[in-house]
This record gives C-alpha cells, structure tokens and sequence, in this order.
C-alpha cells in the first residue's frame, strides 16, 4: 500500500467513527485543512524534480478526490441518521384509534316531557311554562284550597317568611297554579275584544277554548324511593263551553296508549278528592302485557273543573266548564323503561344515563 492510499483508508476510518457534524468537520481538518495531511503533500511537490511533479501531481488529487467523497457520503449518512431520529420522534400512529367527542344525550325524563308534549301537541294542547317559586293565591287559594284546609298538609313545601300575590313565598307543590295562570292570560286577551258580564266581573263572552298542558318542576317535603324533594308533574286543562268528563276519559285514555304505545292499554277512573276539582277522579293504568301486566298503576289526578277555580280564572262558570288533570313524568319515565327508584333520575350518574341516549 503507498502513502497515498494509506492516508485515503485512515481519512475514511476517522470520517466512519465521526457521530456527530462537528466530528466530522475536526476529521475533515486532519486531511484536507491548512495544514493536513494532503495539503502538506501538496506543498512538498516544489521539492521535486519537474518529470515528477505531473504524476505525483495526479495521484495526490486522485487521493484528495477519494477523500472529498468519502466526506460528503459521511455527511449525508449523518444528515440521514439525523432526520430518520426526528421523524421517529414526531411519528403519528395512525392504527391508533382516534379519541372521539363523547355523545350526549338527553335526560330520561326529558325524553318523557318532550314525548307528552309532542303528544298533546297533536291534540291541539298549548305548552305553557310559569315560576317555580309561587304565591299561596296560585299555589292554594285560587285552587279551592283556603288557609287552614286539610287538604294543605299533603302539599308541605319549601316557605320563606311573608308573601302576597306580589311577592311569592313557596315552592309550588303542584302544577294546578299553572291552571289559574294561563287562563287568567287567556281570558284577558279576549275578554278586551268581547263583553265582560258586569253583574260579577266575571267574562261570560266567547273565547276560544282554553287547551293547555303545564310541565315543570314541583316541590315538596318527601323522599323516599318513590319521592322526591323535587319532582316533575305535568297539568293539563281543557275548558270551554261543553267540555265534560267524557271527554277528559277520551284524550287521557288517547294520551295513555300512545304514550306507551299500548292499544290495549286499560284505565280506570277512580273516585278521589281534590279541592280544585268536582266530582274528581285518580286514573289508574293496567299494561295487558309485559312484565306489570295485570296491576293497576297511578298515573294522574283528574276531574271537572271546581266553579270556584273557574271563577278565579275570571270565567263565568254559568257558560264555562272543562276538565283538569295532573300528572308525574318521574312516574310516567318509571312505567316506561323499567326503573325501580325514581332518585337514580336525580344522582347524575353517568352510567345510569348514558343508557337513554
Ligand atoms: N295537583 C294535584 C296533586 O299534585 C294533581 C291533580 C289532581 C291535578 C287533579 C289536577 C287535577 O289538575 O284535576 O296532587
């Protein structure tokens, strides 16, 4: 082996252990810097004869070639290894599962509110919505149910001190308030256009019929498996001039089947008492099939609209009649899917409700 390629092979060892650019750069130095190994031959050439000069000439260049692309082979290997390091570190996995948006969905008693409404809605009922915190005129008085009566120890709520029709005091215990609401609303706007009779104040004009339902939150001091603080209860009203219980028997009974989509679904009207309405009536609910098939089940109260309650919805009850009703969603949600403790609505576990979505 001559000098030449001796210097060549060490340049390409000294370039293969270099890891590093900058190792690289110090090696390169060695050979082909100011003062390396090449260069130095380079600078001995002026010693030699002149017939030498032109083949020692070639040969040096020949190394310094060899060199020149062993570094640069050196330096894209580096770059390479350089890249193949940073493309690792940024890899995306695309077998990976992508993480998606959890899907929600809504409440199970939603579901049920927005199913009676729909319902309703195609018999030709109005939504109405109204306050949670009441006055005793909506939440007893106006209903038939004066101070003292016994009927108000069932409706024990939330009281904060004071009250009057201007500033409500209570928890509304029911949605029956909603009845005296809406319907005062409802004869003002046409009590202005028609004649209101003067003897006793009270609208005996015409007016179209009043056909509403009231869903919301309600409140008492209960709970139990079956009761709780705060509860949901749907009213329903329809008044007019030749509205009577058959009538009610006929939309709740269509109500009842549809909603549990049961055509052979059975009710019973059961005599009962509310001081808002007379005669009155609870509707019990018999499944023909399934796993409650055969027992009777509560649903609502019911009946024909109390003379003193559509009164106080500023009617003349001379011209003016109509049914009443109130009913639990909660309950109604129970029935439906199978749910044994109404608090597993109110827990906000996920697990619970995710099986509605
Ligand atoms: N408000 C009654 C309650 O919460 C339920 C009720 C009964 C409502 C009869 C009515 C009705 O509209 O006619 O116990």
């Amino acid at each position: 082996m001559n000098d030449l390629t001796a210097i060549v092979e060490s340049a390409k060892a000294a370039f293969g252990v270099a890891q590093a650019p900058a190792d690289l750069e110090n090696a390169k130095a060695r050979f082909l810097g100011k003062s390396g190994q090449i260069t130095e031959l380079m600078k001995g050439m002026a010693a030699l004869p002149v017939e030498d000069k032109k083949t020692r000439g070639a040969a040096i260049n020949v190394a310094k070639q060899a060199i020149e692309a062993a570094l640069n082979d050196r330096r894209q290997a580096l770059a390479d290894a350089e890249l193949e390091i940073q493309l690792k570190a940024e890899a995306l996995d695309v077998s990976l599962t992508g993480r998606r948006r959890g899907q929600g969905g809504l409440h199970p008693v939603s579901l049920t509110l927005e199913r009676i409404e729909a319902i309703f809605g195609s018999m030709g009922f109005d939504v109405a919505d109204g306050p949670e915190i009441e006055t005793d005129w909506f939440n007893f008085t106006a209903l038939n149910t004066p101070e003292d009566h016994p009927a108000r120890s069932m409706h024990d709520t939330f009281y904060i001190e004071g009250g009057s029709t201007a500033a409500p005091n209570l928890l509304r215990t029911h949605t029956s308030p909603m009845q005296i609401r809406h319907a005062v609303q409802h004869v003002k706007k046409y009590s202005e256009v028609s004649n209101i009779d003067e003897g006793n104040g009270l609208f005996s004009g015409s007016m179209p019929e009043i056909r509403v339902i009231a869903p919301g939150r309600t409140y008492r001091v209960d709970s139990d498996a079956t009761h709780s603080p705060m509860f949901h209860q749907c009213e329903g009203l329809w008044v007019g001039e030749n509205i009577s219980f058959k009538d009610l028997k006929y939309v709740f009974t269509d109500f009842c089947r549809t909603f549990f989509e049961s055509e052979d679904l059975v009710l019973r009207f059961r005599p009962s008492f509310f001081p808002f309405t007379e005669p009155s009536a609870e509707v019990d609910i018999q499944f023909q099939e399934g796993p409650l098939a055969g027992k009777w089940l509560e649903v609502a109260g019911s009946g024909q609209v109390h003379p003193n309650v559509i009164r106080n919805m500023g009617l003349d009850p001379e011209r003016y009649i109509g049914f009443a009703f109130g009913m639990g969603p909660d309950r109604l949600t129970m029935l439906r899917y199978g749910v044994n403790d109404l608090r597993l609505f109110f827990d906000g576990d996920i697990r619970f409700l995710s099986q509605f979505r």
